[in-house]
């Protein structure tokens, strides 16, 4: 008993030093909004993370494990975002940087994870700016950006006899971005946009700014709030003053559906119009099986939307650029694989991170607010514009 004992330290003692230099622990930097405004999609964006290693993490090499480091940026706070990012690549040596809902937080992290050459996965962030045309070094975006949505809107809102359009959106890069892209897609057809109004981000009562609109007496109002709470706020605002029974319709990229909070809102949701890139009640198969292994998880009644596709489509990049180097990364091969990395296996369709300046490529769906089973769902009416590219650097090309 004793010398087996014995002869088992021993035997550790000489095989675990062997052992921990074939193991490798990758590190995720993993920063969201645990707290404050909106936090339910940080608590979202979390599910997924822990959904996907559950899922995935036995695809890694041999030896290859990955450790996620959560950080809470407590809202759209890009100092407390600047320092975690700081902290979690100096002292923590992460090997990515993740996560994060906010522009004014990407927008802080994003020179630190250049500085650092640690690559940066933003999963949520949609300001197109974050990402200029020439790219941001170690920075690539998963998720979307107002343009890719708003753009078309504008231009389906045209075609299809909406001729005055009134507009209220929250006063941070992505309401900008989401009321110049839409205005621009819509005068550009011949639109009228009759005011253009920019409200407080922290805004949760929308009832002084719809009743203007309603008194505008638009053919609809275009809406952008960051998604979560608010966008239940704006809808309650929408049902109380009547906009509906006056005939004025509710459009606006897909924010303002937010998959999770549909169930929230009521019946009031039906026949919103909005432009997107993802939307739970997608019926191909990729976002079926998602949907499955989520509400297998999380319950019948929860419903991932467009922050948890991103996150899961951000991991799958991430988990790739592992594989493609055989579990031992470096911050620029890591890049390098992310941009151009691809998948036709996303709950949204084929992406692709655009090579040229590490920003998403995808569909964009034209939906309806209906009633599948029963359930309201955003409900994919057609494949609006396929491969879209961010708008935005088209535009404004690299000087
Ligand atoms: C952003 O800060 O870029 C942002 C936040 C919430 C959204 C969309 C964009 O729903």
């Amino acid at each position: 008993m004793k010398f087996a004992k014995f002869a088992a330290i021993a035997l550790a003692a000489t095989i675990l030093p062997f052992a921990s230099a074939m193991a490798q622990t990758i590190k995720i930097g993993f920063i969201t909004s645990y707290t404050g405004q909106n936090a339910s999609v940080g608590v979202m964006m979390d599910k997924t993370v822990k959904l996907w290693m559950k899922e995935h993490e036995k695809d890694l090499p041999a030896g290859v494990k990955v450790e996620i480091l959560t950080r809470d940026d407590t809202g759209p706070n890009p100092e407390t975002a600047k320092r975690l990012a700081t902290e979690l690549v100096t002292r923590d040596k992460v090997d990515f940087l993740a996560g994060v809902i906010w522009t004014p937080n990407a927008a802080a992290i994003a020179p630190i994870a250049a500085e650092a050459k640690t690559p940066f996965v933003i999963m949520n962030a949609g300001t197109s700016a974050i990402i200029p045309s020439g790219g941001a070094p170690y920075t690539v975006r998963v998720s979307f950006t107002l343009w890719q949505s708003s753009l078309p809107l504008g231009q389906w809102a045209a075609k299809n006899n909406l001729k005055k359009v009134y507009s209220l959106v929250s006063d941070f890069g992505p309401g900008i971005d989401a009321e110049t892209a839409f205005k621009k897609g819509f005068t550009d057809g011949g639109g009228n946009l009759v005011e253009a109004v920019r409200m407080p981000l922290a805004t949760q009562d929308f009832a002084p700014f719809m009743q203007k609109a309603k008194d505008a007496k638009p053919d609809a109002v275009f809406v952008f709030i960051p998604a979560g709470v608010q966008a239940t706020g704006v809808m309650k605002a929408y049902s109380d003053l009547g906009l509906a029974k006056e005939g004025i319709k509710l459009i606006g990229p897909g924010d303002i559906t937010t998959d999770e909070e549909l169930p929230n809102m009521g019946d009031v949701a039906l026949g919103a119009i909005t432009m997107f890139h993802y939307s739970a009640a997608a019926t191909r198969p990729a976002n079926q099986a998602f949907l499955k292994m989520w509400q297998r998880d999380y319950g019948a009644n929860d419903w991932p939307a467009f922050e948890a596709a991103a996150t899961w489509d951000g991991m799958m990049a991430i988990f790739d650029t592992i594989k493609a180097q055989g579990g031992k990364v470096n911050g620029e091969k890591s890049y390098s694989l992310l941009k151009g990395w691809k998948t036709d296996n996303s709950p949204r369709g084929p992406i692709m991170i655009d090579p040229e300046n590490g920003d998403i490529i995808q569909n964009e769906y034209l939906r309806r607010v209906e009633k599948v089973n029963g359930v309201l769902g955003n409900v994919e009416i057609e494949t609006f514009q396929t491969a879209v590219k961010d708008p935005w650097k088209l535009l404004n090309p690299k000087k």
